[in-house]
């Protein structure tokens, strides 16, 4: 696999920042585009020279040309486009969230597993310089045990009930949009599954939460403090609190290109790394990474660490009253 050859099924907004981002990646190349409309495939082919476009997914993933397919439709639509991919023998890498639910997210590990496939969540904040970095501070030692995150992330979207955001249809909701991001970031941080979860929302009109706040209890008492929302702006920002110092990540922690060291008493230090396209490129490279060795998930963001953040999401939804019409 000198060239990986990737294939993006469901070309909308977050396809065409990927497909950005894959153009920096030297070893890999669009080759095709699935659109349920085989018009906007061809103009999506043609804004970003893939090859060739398809005017359904199955015919984009029975092309044996493709090497690993990029989820990218609606979060309602990831566990059914996943399956069509690992079945027809093709790596997939499914945006965010993951699924739904827990279900749908352990049907699609159990098929990639099934099928011997790569297959990652697309949490492209973990593959940057900036994250690496603050996984670096963190194994050093140099803030100490780390004791406490707090992180946000929300934005104030227009009141569009039928969009993907508030469309209880699609998946709506700021918690499995956006919410997906301080909690990735927390268990990147802690390592492991919260042991207690809780939380509030707010149920707009749709009956989606249009904003939340999370407090989760970790082993020897760490905790987190977390909150999201897509009606509302918050700060964007994510801090580490350790017992020697801490981490801040400024606005937008989440593809963020600086992060700031507080070593306790001594001087701080700052850390820059900018995007060397638009920060797509770092899980691309990824991908191509682990299939070029032959692994069949990222070290650096396992399927079982999807499976905490999808059971914590369900988890707070349960309490929120939030059920799917799917579910
Ligand atoms: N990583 C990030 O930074 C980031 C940012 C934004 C969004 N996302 C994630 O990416 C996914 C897509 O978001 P987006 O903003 O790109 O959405 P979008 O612009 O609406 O695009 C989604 C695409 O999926 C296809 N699709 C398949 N079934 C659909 C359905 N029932 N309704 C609507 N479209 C459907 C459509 O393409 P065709 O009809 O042409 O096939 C559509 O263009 C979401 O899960 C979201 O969470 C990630």
């Amino acid at each position: 696999m000198s060239i990986i050859r990737w294939g993006i099924l469901g070309p909308g907004n977050i396809a065409k920042k990927f497909a950005t981002g894959l153009a920096a990646v030297p070893d890999a190349r669009l080759v095709a585009v699935g659109s349920r409309d085989a018009g906007r495939a061809k103009a999506f082919a043609h804004e970003f020279a893939a090859e060739k476009y398809y005017g359904s997914y199955e015919e984009l993933v029975a092309d044996a040309e493709v090497d690993v397919v990029y989820v990218a439709s609606p979060h309602s639509g990831h566990c059914e486009h996943t399956l069509l991919c690992l079945n027809a023998g093709k790596a997939v890498l499914c945006e965010k969230p993951f699924a739904i639910n827990e279900r749908e997210a352990l049907r699609m590990v159990e098929c990639a597993r099934a099928n011997n496939l790569f297959l990652m969540e697309a949490i492209w904040m973990r593959f940057m310089p900036v994250q690496t970095q603050v996984r670096k501070w963190i194994q050093q030692g140099t803030i100490g045990e780390p004791r406490m995150v707090q992180a946000d992330l929300g934005f104030r979207a227009p009141f569009q009930p039928e969009s993907r955001l508030l469309n209880p249809s699609l998946g709506g909701g700021s918690l499995l949009d956006v919410g997906i991001y301080p909690l990735a970031f927390t268990s990147m941080v802690f390592g492991e599954e919260p042991q207690a979860v809780t939380g509030y929302a707010d149920m707009g009109q749709t009956g989606v939460d249009e904003q939340a706040v999370m407090t989760l209890g970790y082993t020897r008492g760490r905790l987190a403090q977390l909150a999201c929302g897509v009606r509302t702006r918050t700060s964007q920002a994510a801090w580490i609190y350790g017992t020697e110092g801490m981490i801040h990540l400024p606005e937008p922690f989440w593809h963020g290109t600086r992060a700031v060291l507080h070593p306790g008493e001594k001087t701080e230090v700052v850390f820059d790394h900018p995007h060397r396209a638009n920060g797509y490129e770092y899980e691309a490279e990824e991908v191509g990474r682990c299939l070029r060795v032959g692994l069949k998930e990222s070290p650096l963001m396992k399927l079982e660490e999807t499976l905490w953040l999808d059971r914590t999401m369900d988890q707070l939804r349960v309490q929120w009253g939030l059920r799917y019409p799917m579910e």
